[in-house]
């Protein structure tokens, strides 16, 4: 992986494999996709808690909060998205040295970018979850305001009224939103998180 020239990597003497067993789990990336207002960020944040009370070492990574420091500079352009992608997933990779469940809520539009985080990050650690929803629901919910504005025209390339969002055509797991209470996602994403961090 270290393919810059003149650079070399330094190896630590704590090891992932050192931190896993301090943490009593395993790190790994969960990543979430799915539509604006699908309720990847509210799913993601109530695991959090809920691993967070199990004693284990735990992160979400928001797209929203995001964009406010590490990738604030990148618009919603194709090339900015795909960078957005790329940061956040290298980003995880740190955290899987560190031993960290890491839970990524990303648009992640197309499978091109979550491919690209899959191989960044490593087929072995990489978990999709697809939270599913209609865009009817989540242009219903429209918390923040931004499909009444994106149907205006007042903000361009919305991923699902003018942007393209592709359905994961192969996920590790799907929670469905707009069929399912919170609650149950919340257990069912944690449950799937547990057998494969913990088991
Ligand atoms: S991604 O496509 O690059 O993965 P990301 O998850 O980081 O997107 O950011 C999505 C959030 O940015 C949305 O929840 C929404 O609040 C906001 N946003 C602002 N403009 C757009 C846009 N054009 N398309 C999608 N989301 C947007």
């Amino acid at each position: 992986m270290c393919s810059r020239k003149n650079i070399q990597m330094f190896r630590g003497e704590v090891s992932r494999g050192d931190r896993e067993s301090l943490n009593a789990h395993r790190a790994a990336v969960f990543w979430f996709t799915g539509l604006s207002g699908s309720g990847k960020s509210t799913i993601a944040h109530g695991v959090e808690k809920r691993l967070f009370d199990r004693s284990m070492r735990a992160y979400v990574f928001d797209g929203d909060n995001v964009r406010h420091g590490l990738c604030g500079d990148l618009s919603f352009s194709p090339a900015a998205r795909t960078e957005n992608i790329r940061r956040i997933a290298e980003v995880c990779r740190l955290f899987i040295e560190n031993g960290t469940v890491c839970m990524c809520a990303f648009i992640s539009p197309l499978e091109k970018y979550r491919q690209m985080a899959r191989e960044i990050v490593g087929e072995a650690d990489f978990y999709e979850v697809f939270v599913s929803c209609s865009l009817e629901v989540c242009e219903e919910r429209d918390e923040k305001g931004y499909y009444k504005l994106a149907r205006e025209g007042k903000i361009k390339n919305y991923t699902g009224i003018s942007a393209p969002y592709e359905i994961p055509e192969n996920p590790d797991l799907i929670v469905e939103t707009d069929k399912e209470s919170l609650e149950e996602s919340v257990a069912r994403v944690e449950e799937f998180i547990l057998a494969k961090v913990t088991s």
